[in-house]
């Protein structure tokens, strides 16, 4: 079994070495993440997205602020992401707020993308409802023609939202006795993280 973690590790330590590990174990998207938010009328929603963790105490994604998840968090920006990779019997939870990145952060972030995948978010408004697909396809084509050769912009209603975590939860299966490792590091109110066990 791999290495478990190390109580006074910084824990988004511990999730980078575990995104590695997943990687290393051939795991696909290993960095994929489900996001649970929550709507103003309490409304739950899940959904999977890419989650960068280059910053040192937060985790990245970019999406469309206009969407229902963005929607979610303009009245709640309480969320948790999940992590699961099967493979490993391993799961991190992690437990936060969210806030929008800096516009020169999305605009960093909207450079390093595709041509084709610029395009691609503009022409289509996230889950808005829309006749059918060719609808889509059309209207990026028309984006395409109408931009030319030139540079796609950004839309404002296009960028990044930061997970600052509380907590962060490792599980770790057992097969041998059942007795599963969840270990749990929780921010202090001075910003420093304590350590426990909690029973699987
Ligand atoms: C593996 C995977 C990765 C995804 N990554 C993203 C992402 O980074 N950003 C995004 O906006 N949607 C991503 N999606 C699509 C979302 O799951 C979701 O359909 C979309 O964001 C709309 O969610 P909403 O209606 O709850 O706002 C991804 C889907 C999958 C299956």
């Amino acid at each position: 079994m791999p290495e478990f973690v190390t109580p006074d590790a910084d824990p988004m330590d511990e999730l980078r070495r575990w995104l590695n590990e997943a990687a290393e174990a051939g795991v696909s998207n290993p960095a994929a993440m489900v996001l649970a938010t929550v709507s103003a009328d309490g409304t739950p929603s899940a959904r999977a997205l890419m989650a960068g963790t280059r910053d040192q105490d937060s985790i990245t994604f970019f999406t469309h602020y206009t969407s229902p998840k963005g929607k979610d968090i303009d009245h709640n920006p309480n969320a948790e992401a999940v992590f699961l990779w099967t493979v490993l019997e391993r799961q991190v939870r992690v437990r936060g707020t969210l806030t929008k990145t800096t516009a020169e952060v999305s605009d960093g972030y909207w450079v390093s993308r595709p041509r084709n995948t610029q395009l691609a978010i503009l022409a289509a408004p996230q889950s808005s409802d829309v006749p059918d697909h060719a609808a889509l396809i059309a209207a990026k084509a028309e984006i395409e023609a109408n931009i030319g050769d030139g540079d796609v912009p950004r839309p404002d209603t296009y960028g990044g939202y930061r997970l600052t975590p509380d907590s962060l939860e490792f599980w770790q299966g057992r097969p041998e006795d059942r007795l599963h490792l969840r270990a749990i590091y929780r921010r202090d109110t001075d910003g420093s993280w304590s350590f426990g066990v909690m029973a699987p």
